[in-house]
């Protein structure tokens, strides 16, 4: 038994939907969560950029004494999660795009990663479909914008419709019937999203496989916890925008939020 934190991070508050996962599967983990909003979105950085402003939030986690960190974020996981592993020795879990899943569920073989586009063109997502997509056609769609939006609040706003149907208008006449949601703040927009491409294709975030993976490793290292302290939010952008968008997106209150700067 293991009662200390579990450090999460995203690049803004995408990160909070893969949060809601763990927190229904692990009810006794306490968690540390980090948007680094200061630098949002990740995905206009390069891997090196990418790479310093992660090893930050470690930094941070370490200072915190946390036993794992959850990479709650598919742009810093894809680009960065080798390096930090090599320098942390703590458990790191990453966000990927669940393309097992998609591939196995499809039933005319064709599918889609719907991400942001850093990740779709990023090696690291070539190789997740060589290795768990064989004989299944994979289309890589890029949001361009959309995360900014949802970092906005923008859940509701003419553009953020727009976007969503530009980006997945031209996967409707290809017959895919599996997405995956290879971004952590496109779960908010689940309903759109499902909403444009129909009810008869399945649509796939990343979180409750983050979920799981997460509670397999605390097991394999023996540090489940007995007993939950309080979460913490933290955030090196603006503390009460974050909060204001935070609780339009759970849909409940927050407890204090806090700015860091890394
Ligand atoms: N939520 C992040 C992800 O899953 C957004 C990436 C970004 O900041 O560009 O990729």
């Amino acid at each position: 038994m293991n009662n200390r934190p579990i450090g999460i991070f995203d690049s803004g508050v995408g990160g909070l939907s893969v949060l809601e996962e763990l927190q229904k599967l692990l009810p006794v983990e306490t968690f540390i969560f980090v948007a680094d909003q200061e630098h949002v979105p990740y995905g206009g950085k390069t891997k090196e950029e990418i790479e310093i402003l992660t090893d930050k939030i470690l930094s941070f986690f370490v200072s915190k004494n946390v036993k794992a960190v959850v990479i709650a974020c598919n742009t810093a996981t894809v680009y960065a999660i080798d390096y930090l592993r090599q320098k942390y020795k703590i458990p790191i879990i990453g966000t990927v795009p669940v393309i097992k899943t998609i591939a196995s569920i499809s039933k005319t073989k064709k599918t889609a990663v719907f991400s942001t586009p850093a990740t779709a063109k990023s090696d690291y997502l070539s190789s997740l479909i060589k290795k768990f997509a064989d004989g299944v056609k994979v289309f890589k769609v890029g949001g361009t914008g959309l995360e900014e939006l949802i970092e906005e609040g923008k859940l509701e706003d003419l553009k953020t419709d727009k976007v969503l149907r530009e980006s997945l208008e031209p996967l409707l006449k290809k017959n895919v019937d599996a997405i995956a949601l290879g971004c952590t703040h496109y779960p908010f927009l689940r309903a759109k999203i499902q909403k444009i491409v129909g009810p008869n294709v399945a649509v796939v975030d990343s979180g409750g496989a983050v979920g799981r993976r997460t509670k397999t490793i605390l097991e394999n290292n023996g540090i489940l916890a007995s007993k939950k302290n309080k979460d913490m939010f933290f955030t090196t952008g603006n503390k009460e925008k974050f909060r204001k968008v935070s609780e339009k997106l759970l849909q409940k209150k927050l407890p204090t939020v806090f700015k860091i700067r890394l």
